[in-house]
């Protein structure tokens, strides 16, 4: 899957969760997502994981201050549910951990549809999480690695990592959208 920004052969539509590999290699083509950035990641994960706490902890302490977000980590007595949330908080630094590997395998592919369902085919109260805020979500991520990156690379460094992030960030948000539309056929 790693080849590049190679443009493919187009073939006939076919089902996204049929086939995610192709799907996200396609979105990779589409946003301009190299080899070249793919190893600038790799070389950016150590001060990634470095801060995964602090990344972790900024995105979902944001989500409990707004009432609409935070509302899917409250328990049955309307508290925060300190555990649930922690475990939320574990997923999302293995979802970085693993982002910042930028391993495009197939495994990783199903990874994040199966990361997609979870939020947008929530079965239990209070139901699915809204893509706008999955859409949020991606920006304050933008957001706080830019911030990271800024604090502790040389300016063109800096610069190279957050583009090279934000495309990845956003070929995984058009995974994430595909749990909020009928399954389609795409070209
Ligand atoms: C950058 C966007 C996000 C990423 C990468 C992310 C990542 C993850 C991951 C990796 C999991 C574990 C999925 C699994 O167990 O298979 C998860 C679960 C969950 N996330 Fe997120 N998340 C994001 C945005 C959000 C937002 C915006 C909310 C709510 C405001 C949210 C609430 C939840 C909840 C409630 C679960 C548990 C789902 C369940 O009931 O099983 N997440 N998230």
């Amino acid at each position: 899957m790693g080849d590049g920004v190679t443009p493919a052969a187009s073939g006939p539509g076919y089902l996204p969760a049929t086939d995610m590999p192709r799907f996200i290699r396609d979105m990779m083509q589409f946003v301009g997502l190299g080899d070249e950035d793919l190893a600038v990641i790799r070389r950016s994960a150590p001060i990634v994981l470095q801060h995964e706490r602090r990344l972790t902890s900024a995105l979902y302490d944001h989500f409990l201050t707004f009432p609409r977000s935070a509302r899917f980590f409250l328990g049955e007595d309307g508290e925060v549910d300190a555990a649930r949330l922690e475990r939320r908080k574990h997923s999302l630094g293995r979802w970085l951990r693993e982002s910042a590997e930028a391993a495009m395998t197939q495994e990783f592919s199903y990874y994040l549809l199966s990361v997609a369902l979870a939020h947008g085919h929530r079965g239990q109260p209070p139901g699915a999480i809204p893509p706008h805020l999955m859409i949020g979500a991606m920006s304050l991520t933008q957001t706080a690695l830019a911030s990271v990156f800024a604090s502790e690379l040389p300016h063109g460094d800096a610069a190279a990592a957050s583009g090279a992030w934000n495309k990845l960030l956003l070929v995984q948000l058009s995974v994430f959208m595909l749990a909020y539309v009928p399954p389609r056929p795409v070209a």
